[in-house]
């Protein structure tokens, strides 16, 4: 599996506004769009493409568009809903996907409740969205589901991981084609399962439940 963590400026200031407890739902979830494009840029350098003849004004010339079949983009509801937009702003070709998650709070294992994906993803390349990788449960089941329908290879773009769930990704996934792209890397999980440092409950942060 590979890991790659964001190091810009940018991202690290959006996150500091992210991170704290002051910051409004209507910024916070303005900031988690913006911050998807700028982890999409990385997350999405190794999308199939292939090369397509045009005529500029000028000539003819080769360039490259994205390949069928389309990149499937998956966010993890609720709170990986708040991420769609600044994805399908880099990716406004993808098909989307749905899976509806949530994981119990008492013993942190995930269940799922809504799924809205093609029954056949053979040769799909897929991008999962979930703002946080605490346990890594939610995350695991969501790729193993993927790869259980056909998946090419998978690309999990978080805002928050913990070392926790990172290991846990990284044991689960073995030789399949995954890559985990991080906001950052947090220092390690609480008691109750939060990542800490953190930003609390991202779904009850973006939809103001809090
Ligand atoms: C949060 C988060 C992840 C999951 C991470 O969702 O959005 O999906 O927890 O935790 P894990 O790595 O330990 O599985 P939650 O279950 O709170 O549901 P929500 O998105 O509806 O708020
Ligand atoms: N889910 C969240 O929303 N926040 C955490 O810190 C852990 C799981």
């Amino acid at each position: 599996m590979r890991v790659h963590v964001a190091d810009h400026p940018l991202i690290t200031h959006k996150l500091t506004v992210l991170r704290d407890e002051r910051t409004p739902s209507p910024v916070f979830r303005q900031l988690t769009e913006e911050l998807l494009t700028l982890l999409a840029y990385e997350a999405t350098r190794s999308v199939r493409v292939e090369e397509v003849e045009i005529r500029t004004p000028v000539t003819t010339t080769t360039g490259v568009r994205i390949s069928e079949p389309r990149p499937l983009v998956v966010p993890i509801l609720r709170a990986g809903l708040g991420m769609l937009d600044g994805m399908v702003k880099l990716l406004p070709t993808a098909e989307i996907g749905f899976l509806g998650m949530a994981r119990n709070e008492q013993t942190l294992q995930p269940y799922t409740y809504a799924e809205r994906l093609p029954d056949d993803l053979s040769d799909r390349q897929c991008f999962v969205l979930d703002p946080m990788l605490a346990t890594g449960g939610s995350l695991g089941a969501a790729i193993d589901f993927l790869f259980a329908r056909g998946a090419q290879d998978v690309t999990a773009i978080c805002i928050l991981g913990a070392p926790e769930g990172v290991a846990k990704i990284e044991e689960l996934v073995g030789e399949r084609d995954v890559t985990l792209v991080l906001g950052a890397l947090d220092e390690r999980l609480n008691e109750k399962g939060y990542i800490v440092p953190g930003l609390g409950d991202a779904g009850d942060r973006l939809y103001g439940t809090v």
